[in-house]
Order: structure tokens, then sequence, then C-alpha cells
């Protein structure tokens, strides 16, 4: 977490005024803004890991990047979970290799030094000849420092400081909650991710989720064909490539939600099963309740983890113009297969890498990134519902589906976290 005496004033780069809010394109490339940004945000503050369910059993394992960090989140024979940095403590080979498994130890590829689940160096091939001061207690596996979870989301932090989970997520909580709920009383199980990859900003993506003013002109394509063939799963007004219908919601913590103010209508799914599946949720939160957890809702925990209704989607920085993503179907334990269908179908076909809208947006991304190389193009404008929205109870900021009320959210917060020590 070094302060970095040649890093430039962020915040210079943005402007937030009573009736104009810009940002400086300088923000979104360059190796110097890259590297305080994984120094400074995804070093320094919660980011997602894991789900619950991804850990089934003692032994289950999952390797996973913290910021540019390797690490890998196990569960221990008790059933804790641990965050361990994905670096042997010999001389420092990579430990694990795969993406998922469950193991009692993970034995280094290069000279065979093995680690138990919770980091312990527990085994040290031929160690006899080291000396006889040889602490093998100094070499367990280095530890995330902070690991927390809500609502069976797993949050890592590497700075020993970072505030309590729930501080951080904020007024974010209360759609996690809501997201929560459509499990109708079971539990979330995540499948195995798509990927892509853009070369473009992490933040084009992250900026993306709770844009509720791109949809009738990027995907307007999309919407006529899926109008066309198969009805609808996507629920928009045609006729008016602007909607006018939900909220965009900002939180001081940097969280932001996108709310459609309807259900997202999809198909496949018979009407009785349906039925039973709301009447659950009616049963478990009353008719508003149900209602509520209905209603379609995107949002994003900064930086960089997206919340759909069916789906999870984790944005890894890469590079200043590189960017990977993991979009991860979210099942329902015990639900009628129709059910999870309907979500995987939701994953493979809207959202997914393969989904008609995900392209779109990937193909905005990269032409972003090109384009700010333009002399020129020195800021970019965020004041849409400036100075209309109304304020929430307990915090947070309310626009109409179109404002980039959650976008400034993400850029005060980006500020607050980038101007540390003395710029
Ligand atoms: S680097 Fe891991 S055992 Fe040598
Ligand atoms: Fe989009």
């Amino acid at each position: 977490m070094s302060a970095g005496s040649n890093s430039p004033h962020y915040p210079d780069y943005i402007v937030d005024r009573e009736n104009e809010f810009t940002v400086s394109t300088d923000a979104y490339r360059g190796q110097k803004v890259f590297e305080d940004e994984i120094d400074r945000i995804f070093h320094c503050t919660w980011i997602f890991l894991c789900h619950e369910s991804e850990l089934p059993e003692a032994g289950s394992y999952k390797s996973t990047l913290l910021g540019l960090q390797p690490v890998i989140v196990t569960r221990d024979r008790a059933g804790d979970i641990h965050a361990l940095l994905n670096v042997c403590t010999h001389r420092g080979a990579t430990l694990c290799r795969s993406e998922k498994g469950k193991t009692r130890t993970f034995v280094c590829p290069y000279h065979g030094w093995s680690f138990d689940t919770q980091g312990k160096l527990v085994g040290v091939p031929d160690a006899e000849r080291y000396p006889e001061c040889f602490d093998k207690a100094s070499r367990n596996l280095h530890k995330v420092p902070r690991v927390a979870s809500y609502a069976g989301l797993v949050f890592g932090s590497m700075n020993p400081d970072v505030e309590p989970l729930e501080d951080f997520l904020g007024g974010a909580r209360k759609h996690i909650d809501i997201w929560a709920r459509r499990a109708a009383g079971s539990r979330y199980v995540m499948g195995t991710p798509h990927r892509y990859m853009f070369n473009g900003n992490w933040k084009f993506q992250s900026e993306n989720v709770y844009d509720g003013y791109h949809p009738g002109f990027v995907h307007r394509s999309a919407f006529n064909t899926i109008k066309k063939y198969s009805g609808s799963f996507v629920n928009r007004e045609l006729n008016n490539p602007v909607r006018q219908q939900g909220y965009t919601r900002g939180y001081e913590e940097g969280h932001g939600t996108l709310e459609a103010g309807a259900p997202l209508e999809s198909g496949g799914v018979d009407d009785d099963v349906r039925a039973a599946y709301e009447g659950r949720l009616t049963e478990l939160y009353g008719e508003e309740g149900a209602a509520e957890v209905l209603t379609n809702r995107q949002f994003l925990i900064f930086p960089n983890l997206t919340i759909f209704d069916f789906n999870i989607r984790v944005i890894q920085p890469i590079a200043q113009d590189r960017t990977e993503v993991y979009s991860y179907p979210v099942l329902i334990e015990d639900a009628h297969p129709q059910i999870n269908n309907n979500r995987m179908l939701d994953a493979q076909t809207r959202i997914g890498t393969a989904g008609i809208l995900s392209a779109d947006d990937i193909d905005v991304f990269a032409g972003n990134q090109n384009a700010l190389k333009g002399v020129g193009a020195d800021t970019v404008v965020l004041s849409r519902g400036l100075g209309k929205e109304t304020e929430e109870e307990g915090g947070g900021k309310v626009g109409v589906y179109s404002d980039e009320t959650p976008q400034r959210a993400f850029w005060r917060k980006w500020v607050r976290l980038m101007k540390q020590a003395g710029n």
C-alpha cells in the first residue's frame, strides 16, 4: 500500500459540481493509474473471493485472484474458510495449479513441500539437510489478513485494518438480502463460470452493469431479435429506447443498482412451477416482500462484483487495457429443474459470454479504450440526473432508470481511495 510520490493528483480526475460531473479519461489508461488502483483499491478494500457453495466440504478449495494477488480459498476440517497466498514459501513457486478441487494437502510441484488447508507447512522432503535452527512454523503459507462473508458471499482483504465487511457493504446490504431471498428458503449453488476477455479498462464493465441509458441503443438489435423469435425474456418498452420505468441507486460506499421496477420475464417455466415458486416466496416474505424479490435488479459491489437476479459476474483487471470477466450461473439447491434450467439459460443466452447482450457491451468497451487515445478527448460526462435525484432513508441517492447516479457513487469512492497519503 505505497503512497507513490509520482502518483497523479487524483482529486483532479473528477469534477463534482452541483450541475456537472465529469471524469478525466486518464482514469481509464496508463500503467501508473492501474498500479495505484491495484495497490489502493484492490489490495486495500474488500474483494469478492467466492461463494460458500464453491467450498462444499472439508478440503474443498478454489484458486483465484485478489487484485493481482494469487490466492487459494480453502475450507478446513472444522469447516472454517481460509484465504492463503498461492505462493510456496520455499522458493516462491505457484503452489496450487488447479482452479478448484478437494485435497488434504497442497504439494508444491517444484520441490515437494506440502501445506495443509490452513496453510501450515506439514512436509519438507529430506528435511534433515536443513540446519538445526530451521523453523518450519515460520514457513507456513501467508494468509490474506481478513476474510469475512455476508449472505454466503466470501470476501477477503489484504488490508488488516479494513473496516468491517458489513460497514463496507453499507446500503447495498439491503439489495444482497433481497437477492438472497430469491433462493426461496433454500441455498444458492454457484455453477462453473463462463469467461471472457476484452481489450479495455476494467471500469468500463463496472460502470456498465447499472447503466440504464444504453440498452435501447447498444442492444436494440438484440431486443428486436428476441421480440421477433421468442416472445420476450427482457422486460422493455420497445417503442422508447430510453426506459421510463425503474430506478438507479448510488451509495456512499461506492455501490450502485439498476432496478427495472418489474420482474424480468422469462420463458421455459410452466405456470404451475412458477406459481409454486412464487407461492413459496409469498409464504416466506408476504405478498409485498415476494414482489420485491421478483423485481429485476442488478447491482455492483464496489469495485468489481456484479450481482444479477440469476448470475454473478466478477470483473478481474489484468492490465490497464485488458480485463477478464467470470460469469457464474447461480442455481438453487433443490429447486424444480425448470427453475434451474431457466437460470442456466439466462446465464448462457442473455448475459454469459455468448449471451445476446454481453457481446454488444464488450465491443463497446474495446471501442472506448481505443477512442480514448483521441487527442482532446479529455473527459467523459456523467451528469445525467444530477440535481434531480431523491435521497433514500439511511443514505443513498435514487435516480430514474437511465440516470448516472450509481456511476457517480462509484467515482466518488474511487477518488476517496485513490487520494491516499499526500496526494
Ligand atoms: S518452491 Fe515450493 S517446494 Fe520449492
Ligand atoms: Fe449492456
